[in-house]
């Protein structure tokens, strides 16, 4: 285990060609957005579509999609913040809160129109539901495929703020690790797969992601 504090910078993303960030609720909990699980989990208080913003965790990986050839996030939040950041390369496991669809006409619609909300229909009138994978929803084929292929070619696979317990997720890292990419965990606590990481870094996500790379500004 290496002590990134006092380790400036001790990765250097020139090194790697696939550079893999693999995101759970963790990663937007100093947005402000609850986690599931662990201290303060689930949606109840407030809503934080109305203030939670990115914050430097997610400026730093959507720099560094900037100035390297191939980063690529993969995420189970729905809450959008990556994107907020101005990362583009972004599958969203799990869909995201900001999208309707109607599974009559298989249309995906950015809900940015609040019409959609007074009756929930789309144009042909058919019911319309968040974008998003419920429990006992399967993932979206071809999305699952898309974070599979991404997985298998990374060579460095950091993943940030997810407990491991949801899956078929869960099972990315193993993906991961059997393609031979170095794996890193940030998360405070132990996680399901921690076992599995080369590297564990117990503390937030926007502090070790600045201790391991360096401060984004
Ligand atoms: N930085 C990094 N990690 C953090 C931070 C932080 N600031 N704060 C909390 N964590 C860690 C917690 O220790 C916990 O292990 O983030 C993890 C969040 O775990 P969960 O709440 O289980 O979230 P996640 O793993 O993303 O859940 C997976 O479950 O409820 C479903 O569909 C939902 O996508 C979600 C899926």
């Amino acid at each position: 285990m290496f002590t990134p504090p006092d380790d400036r910078n001790s990765i250097h993303p020139a090194d790697y060609k696939h550079i893999v960030f693999f995101t759970g609720a963790g990663m937007s909990a100093e947005s402000g957005v609850p986690t599931y699980r662990g201290k303060g989990g689930v949606w109840h208080k407030y809503s934080w579509e109305d203030y939670a913003l990115p914050h430097a965790g997610h400026e730093l990986i959507s720099n560094l999609e900037n100035n390297h050839e191939s980063v690529w996030i993969i995420t189970q939040n729905i809450d959008g913040m990556h994107q907020r950041a101005g990362s583009k390369n972004i599958v969203e496991l799990h869909g995201s809160a900001w999208r309707l669809r109607c599974d009559h006409c298989e249309i995906v619609i950015d809900d940015h129109n609040p019409e959609h909300y007074n009756n929930w229909k789309c144009d042909n009138d058919h019911w319309l539901r968040p974008d998003i994978v419920w429990f006992n929803d399967f993932l979206i084929p071809a999305v699952a495929q898309m974070a599979d292929e991404i997985i298998s070619k990374s060579d460095l696979f950091i993943s940030i703020g997810t407990s491991g317990v949801v899956w078929p997720a869960a099972g990315f890292p193993q993906i991961a690790s059997s393609n031979g990419a170095t794996l890193i965990e940030i998360n405070p606590e132990p996680s399901e797969q921690s076992g599995l990481y080369d590297h564990v870094l117990r503390g937030k996500a926007s502090d070790m992601l600045k201790a391991i790379f360096g401060n984004p500004n």
